[in-house]
């Protein structure tokens, strides 16, 4: 039995394109996995905390060596717990909206708690080294705009490349992703066509996941 652990960023319920996209694969994945478990974390709803004040400092005691203070200790409890809890994971879903061209700050806010030395990454010898390995992970990314890798308007894109970069850095090397997009821009009848093409292809994925 494995668990599955889906990290949805948009916060605009049903009506959200990345959300509907995620929500087909996860549908498919527990037919063909019927014994796994399946997590949600609504970034939107979770309540996260902030990254601020005590557990930066105490961020930056484990920077310089050092051991926490009763007081830093106290605070860095609330961000070890969500480290605990995504790290438990065998395998990952994460669907978010492009947000002025780069990801939702809940989610950043998220990632900013995630990422942490001795937890998620380490820094050795041969410098920074992911520790959330030999997890696959499928990211579904939703865009009003189009840009396209190698274009002029993918230059802009922020949302993928960061997220890749992010993941990258604290170990994940099995990436897939689902561009869906654009949502906003062309004929009704055109996004609804590459809607049901993201869809499909996210049941697709999912049996061998
Ligand atoms: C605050 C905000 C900022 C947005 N910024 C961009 C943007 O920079 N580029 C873009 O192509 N679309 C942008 N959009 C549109 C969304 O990316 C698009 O509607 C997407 O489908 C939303 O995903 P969702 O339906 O899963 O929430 C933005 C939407 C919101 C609400």
């Amino acid at each position: 039995m494995q668990k599955l652990l889906y990290i949805q960023a948009s916060p605009r319920k049903e009506r959200s394109k990345s959300t509907q996209v995620a929500s087909a694969f996860l549908e498919s994945y527990q037919k063909s996995h019927a014994d796994d478990t399946v997590d949600t974390l609504n970034i939107f709803e979770e309540d996260l905390p902030t990254f601020d004040g005590l557990k930066v400092q105490a961020k930056y005691t484990i920077l310089h060596g050092k051991e926490h203070t009763p007081e830093e200790r106290q605070a860095w409890d609330a961000i070890e717990k969500i480290i605990t809890h995504f790290k438990s994971a065998d395998k990952y879903v994460l669907s978010l909206p492009m947000w002025n061209f780069s990801i939702p700050y809940r989610l950043k806010q998220y990632i900013d708690i995630l990422v942490q030395p001795g937890y998620t990454f380490t820094f050795g010898e041969n410098g920074y080294e992911g520790l959330v390995k030999d997890k696959p992970v499928l990211v579904v990314y939703a865009r009003g705009g189009s840009f396209p890798e190698g274009s002029e308007r993918g230059a802009f894109d922020m949302q993928k490349k960061y997220i890749e970069l992010f993941l990258g850095f604290i170990g994940f090397e099995n990436i897939q992703s689902i561009v869906v997009g654009p949502t906003l821009q062309g004929e009704p009848i055109d996004i609804q066509t590459m809607l049901d093409v993201s869809i499909q292809k996210a049941r697709s994925l999912a049996s061998n996941f």
